[in-house]
């Protein structure tokens, strides 16, 4: 049976998943494939710590570049993360002529474009199921399952700490600080878990899904991003009282010629399938003109998921190697950029729905200076909570409203937050439309 080698750089968590897979499911794999695949090197800055896998030591070196420098071997997988040496071990690897597997989202929504010229350039093959919701295989199901269809919108949950602290703060009405501790005890949330919170790791792969879905080249940077640290628990229960849930979305629309790229706390309808998501869980809603509404549900994180993830890459490459091909789906699906131009939507011309809490004063009139002067700024209430004095001269004012384009809201916000009666910044989330509206 041919065999297919594979060097493995960085042996952490996924690493160590990668090869639980490819040892436990030896047999189905080389059913599946018609060969064997095995791991000839692996290079960690630590080689001592038990992984919990059995593999000989001989397998283990602490320099990566034995495994760039073997000819023998076909497939370089990088699951060291970081950007800049991960970068120069991959280039270096397709310059020697071997296929690439990463799970590394940032190194692709950042470098994606010098990264697929290479591999072209050097005819090997670039997989990374890995970097986008773990487990899921959301890439091949927009790069090959979905590729007949124009697709109309990602909705995504691709954040499984931000989810699992959401999940917290809404179950038992915790804050964002006592649901993150909870988090990092747990295992869902890193000792710096900055870019999972900022809303960073999941618009890294909402680039990817935007390329992917839209073949529009996207830029990390031009994903507008809010993370989830400035949620309070009295705007979960708002949002309860008013028929939604708060969830980390990520989310990318096709609007009149534009795609809207976004990732933030949305209001979600409790009737969505997305309110649905809970804990660590991730999810992907798709919408294509043919197939309709989609969704890819599981776990974005973890051993065993994201092994799964990268071993099915490998499969694809000894594939293609076995029948002698490289290239044979374009790393983003597009050989050419579509027919129809599109350009991503600047954050200030969105237009959505909105909630707004204001902490005004609880006095006569209040009411009706906040909606008079929103109505003069074109932006039209939907509805309105407002509570009973708070004993401190302010009370929550909260209040839905109607579609309205996001400049107007920032103006609006910005002039409101310095009228006298208004004593504290007012709260901002963005609302998903319910069916039927
Ligand atoms: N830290 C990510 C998450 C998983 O919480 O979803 C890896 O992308």
């Amino acid at each position: 049976m041919p065999q297919i080698k594979v060097g493995l750089i960085g042996f952490g968590t996924v690493g160590a998943g990668m090869v639980e897979v490819l040892i436990n499911n030896r047999r189905l794999i080389a059913d599946r494939i018609g060969a064997e695949i095995a791991v000839k090197k692996i290079a960690d800055l630590d080689i001592a710590s038990d992984r919990g896998v059995r593999i000989d030591p001989i397998v283990l070196t602490t320099d990566a570049m034995e495994i760039i420098n073997d000819p023998e071997i076909d497939v370089v997988v990088e699951l060291m993360g970081g950007c800049d040496q991960a970068m120069e071990y991959i280039l270096m690897a397709m310059e020697r002529g071997k296929h690439v597997v990463t799970a590394n989202k940032a190194l692709i929504a950042k470098h994606g474009r010098l990264l697929f010229d290479t591999a072209e350039r050097y005819g090997v093959d670039i997989a990374f199921e890995a970097s986008v919701a773990g487990g899921i295989p959301i890439i091949r199901a927009l790069r090959e399952g979905l590729a007949g269809n124009q697709i109309k919108a990602v909705l995504a949950i691709l954040n499984g700490t931000s989810n699992y602290i959401l999940t917290r703060m809404t179950e038992e009405g915790l804050s964002f600080n006592e649901a993150l501790s909870i988090a990092k005890r747990s295992g869902y949330a890193e000792v710096d878990p900055t870019l999972d919170i900022d809303g960073s790791d999941a618009a890294h792969k909402l680039t990817i899904v935007v390329s992917l879905a839209f073949g529009l080249p996207c830029k990390y940077e031009d994903i507008y991003k809010e993370g989830i640290d400035t949620v309070c628990p009295e705007d979960i229960r708002f949002a309860g009282e008013f028929g939604y849930c708060l969830k980390l979305l990520a989310i990318a629309r096709q609007v009149d010629g534009h795609i809207e790229a976004r990732v933030h706390p949305a209001f979600v309808p409790l009737d969505h399938i997305l309110a649905n998501v809970n804990e660590a869980y991730n999810a992907v809603y798709v919408e294509g003109d043919f197939v309709g509404p989609t969704l890819f549900y599981g776990l974005g994180a973890g051993r065993r998921p994201t092994g799964s993830a990268v071993v099915s890459d490998l499969m694809d490459i000894a594939r293609n190697q076995i029948k002698g091909i490289t290239g044979r789906v374009p790393p983003l699906s597009f050989v050419r950029p579509p027919a129809r131009e599109l350009s991503l939507k600047p954050i200030d011309q969105l237009i959505t729905g909105y909630y707004f809490r204001f902490s005004a004063l609880d006095r006569p009139g209040v009411l009706s200076k906040i909606s008079g002067f929103l109505g003069a700024n074109n932006i039209s209430i939907a509805s309105v909570i407002q509570k009973g004095r708070a004993g401190h001269g302010s009370v929550p004012v909260v209040m839905l409203t109607h579609e309205a384009m996001e400049r107007d809201v920032r103006k609006s916000l910005e002039l409101l937050d310095k009228l006298d009666v208004v004593t504290e910044r007012t709260v901002l989330f963005r609302v998903e439309k319910k069916t039927g509206n």
